[in-house]
């Protein structure tokens, strides 16, 4: 063959190969996939010490449950100071079938405190108060969680080193995972040992779920890969997606999204974990009015199960878990390692800002008439591709202020945008209230994300926060359009904070929506989040269990009172809702806690909340303020 003749060939062999490849196949695991735990590794262990192999293997297959009877189960997972609780030799032994990856934990402020010794440090403890509210530093340790009022506020940054500092809620072990096989000993490992199991992203959850008292972690951060698929062709999906590794943040995302030319549906808050809690549960977005939710988006998963064994979720492989890992919440059915997203051709985005407050010429009446106009709209701006994201809150005795931060529309310019919300201006100014809005284009989401929100603030030792998803009558007709005012109005006058999102779950062909995501999000154009009235950082816990029960059955009671039926968004919800199956799930409950019977008869996977978490509680507890400070035990 001549040699331009051959190297013509190759070429075009390689392209028809690539091509092939970006077409049809499915995404390849990660490398971090590929190390899976073998029968061989466990006698290895076993072969060093006998103890800790034996607690390596895997469980039952959830297809064929053995029928013979079990052991007797333990009421209570093993703590430490227990007589069953694994000792330092197989600690250490599991440390080693880890490669070295097991970290016995501190907690993140333990440098501030004299009765941490082999920590303390006081330029450390300067830079974790300096830094305490910002999210970054709690993503960066492998225990620490971004609530820690429900961690049982046991360690705090101090300038008084001589106060006590204990770990109380936080995980006692946590293993930096990196490879799959991690995951697999680490699982087998506390459900054979009976020790409580957490997974840890970046611990962002509202109720603290990423951590346990005496618990073993299971620490995802360092699971960063990401693969861009231009023209990703599996099975029947074609078209651009992600692979993400299940520590890959938002801002990660959308940075990705921004440099291939699409758009990657995410929140609106850069560092939550989209493959972790986001899309386990549920997750909104502000292209949700375009697309739907964050779980709507997944077209496959890779799981390590309960049983131990790595498995491919999706519509044709496991397809119970493919409905159930997409809305089911975290921490419930299994380990995520990975999840495949589809992405959007990049779309513009226009957004518009204004705040307006009573004055002496707008009245607390005629400023609440103003919210109930708002919601007129509700129905209109969604459909038309705008979300948006709303503050309201009480200045002083019968004074309010209303703020968008910011009202966004996707895919619109300026002139379109001000087309779309002159009708919802003038109603306004026809109530004495003129506003100047700014409004500002962007070339793309990561662009209008960037202009739009800085950086969290997290780390509070007294703040928590409710919510609830409102079906469109509340803002459609005009009685129930003033009972949603009256209700909001209460908590809000009562010194409660509305967080508002108009928002929609919007029907999308493209991707399979047929999941475990609760039904009232596809009717709701309203995700209103209240924040707890505020409270001293140094309040007791009778204090903070009285504020708590004023907000679950006083203001939220009259928010559920007007929305019959209707639940909340699970992943930023009360950690002391009333009836939670129903609140996060409604119809879907019942087939989801079949599925955590089936894929988790032993019960290692617990959260506050999760689906099947009736069934256990923690001790020590005080009603209306529950932490994770506690045992472990069945009920
Ligand atoms: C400041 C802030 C802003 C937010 N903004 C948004 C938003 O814009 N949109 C939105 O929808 N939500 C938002 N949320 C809520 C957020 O989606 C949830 O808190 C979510 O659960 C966080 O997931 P994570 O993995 O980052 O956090 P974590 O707290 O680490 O995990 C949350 C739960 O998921 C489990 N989990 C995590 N990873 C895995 C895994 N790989 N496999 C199995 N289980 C796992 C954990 O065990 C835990 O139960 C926000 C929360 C905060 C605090
Ligand atoms: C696990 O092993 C590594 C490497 O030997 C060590 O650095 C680490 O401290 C060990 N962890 C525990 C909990 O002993
Ligand atoms: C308040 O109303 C008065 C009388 O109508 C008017 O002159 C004044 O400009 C108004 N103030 C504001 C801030 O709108
Ligand atoms: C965005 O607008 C353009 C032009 O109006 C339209 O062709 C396109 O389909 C829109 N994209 C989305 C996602 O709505
Ligand atoms: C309008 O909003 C943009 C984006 O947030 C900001 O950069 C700009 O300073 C604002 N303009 C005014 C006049 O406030
Ligand atoms: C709703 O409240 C507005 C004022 O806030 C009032 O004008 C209107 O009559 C009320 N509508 C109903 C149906 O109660
Ligand atoms: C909290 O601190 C304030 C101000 O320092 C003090 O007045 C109050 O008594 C303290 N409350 C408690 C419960 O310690």
């Amino acid at each position: 063959m001549a040699p331009s003749l051959w190297s013509r060939w190759t070429k075009a062999a390689i392209l028809a190969l690539a091509c092939q490849r970006a077409a049809s196949a499915c995404a390849p695991r990660f490398s971090y996939e590929t190390a899976e735990l073998t029968e061989a590794a466990i006698a290895d262990v076993a072969k060093k010490d006998s103890v800790a192999g034996s607690l390596l293997g895997f469980g039952e297959d959830p297809e064929f449950p053995s029928k013979k009877p079990g052991p007797p189960r333990a009421s209570c997972k093993v703590f430490p100071g227990d007589a069953a609780w694994p000792s330092d030799r197989v600690w250490n032994a599991f440390n080693a079938s880890l490669g070295g990856t097991l970290i016995k934990t501190t907690p993140l402020a333990a440098p501030c405190y004299d009765n941490w010794p082999q920590v303390r440090d006081a330029a450390q403890c300067q830079h974790i108060t300096e830094n305490w509210a910002n999210p970054r530093l709690h993503l960066e340790d492998p225990t620490s969680a971004m609530f820690p009022i429900f961690q049982g506020r046991t360690c705090f940054p101090t300038n008084d080193p001589t106060q006590s500092c204990t770990l109380g809620g936080y995980a006692s072990y946590s293993v930096a995972v990196t490879k799959v096989s991690q995951i697999q000993l680490a699982l087998n490992f506390a459900r054979n040992a009976n020790v409580r199991l957490v997974v840890r992203n970046t611990g962002h959850d509202f109720a603290d779920k990423s951590i346990g008292a005496g618990a073993l972690s299971i620490w995802t951060h360092k699971l960063k890969d990401l693969q861009y698929y231009s023209d990703y062709g599996c099975k029947k999906h074609k078209g651009p997606a992600f692979k993400l590794g299940a520590g890959v943040v938002t801002e990660e995302v959308y940075a990705a999204a921004e440099k291939n030319g699409v758009t990657a549906v995410g929140g609106e808050c850069r560092t939550v974990g989209l493959a972790g809690g986001y899309v386990a549960g549920g997750g909104h977005s502000p292209v949700s009015v375009l697309y739907g939710m964050g779980a709507d988006q997944v077209l496959s998963l890779d799981v390590v199960l309960p049983n131990g064994r790595f498995v491919t979720v999706s519509e044709d492989s496991n397809p119970d878990l493919y409905w159930a890992l997409r809305g089911g919440g975290g921490s419930t059915y299994g380990v995520v390692t990975s999840v495949v997203i589809k992405a959007y051709p990049k779309t513009p985005v226009t957004t518009m800002t204004f705040t307006y407050t009573t004055s002496p010429n707008v009245t607390a009446d005629t400023f609440w008439a103003s919210i109930g106009k708002f919601f007129t709209y509700f129905d209109r701006f969604t459909n038309a591709g705008a979300f948006g994201y709303f503050l309201v809150v009480s200045i002083g005795p019968g004074e309010f202020l209303f703020t968008f931060f910011p009202f966004w529309g996707n895919n619109m310019t300026a002139p379109q945008l001000t087309t779309l919300v002159t009708p919802y201006l003038n109603d306004l100014a026809g109530l004495g209230i003129t506003v100047t809005p700014n409004i500002t284009e962007y070339p793309s989401l990561l662009t209008a994300f960037e202009g739009s929100w800085g950086p969290e603030q997290v780390g509070s030792p007294v703040g928590h926060a409710a919510s609830r998803l409102f079906p469109k009558e509340n803002f459609q007709n005009p009685a129930k359009i003033n009972a949603t005012v009256a209700a909001v109005r209460y908590a809000i006058e009562a010194g409660g904070v509305l967080v508002g999102y108009n928002i929609k779950a919007a029907a999308n062909p493209a991707v399979n929506q047929d999941n475990a995501v609760h039904p009232a999000w596809r009717k709701s154009p309203g995700l209103f989040i209240l924040g707890a009235g505020q409270l001293p950082p140094n309040a007791t816990d009778a204090q903070i269990a009285a504020n708590a029960k004023v907000m679950t059955t006083d203001w939220m009671q009259r928010w559920r009172d007007v929305s019959p039926g209707s639940g909340t968004y699970l992943s930023e919800s009360d950690i002391n809702e009333p009836n939670f199956q129903q609140a996060f799930w409604g119809s879907n409950y019942a087939k989801l806690y079949k599925l955590k019977q089936k894929y988790d008869p032993t019960g290692l996977f617990y959260a506050h909340q999760a689906v099947g978490s009736e069934d256990w509680y923690i001790t020590g507890q005080i009603p209306y303020y529950p932490t994770q400070n506690g045992k472990l035990c069945r009920k």
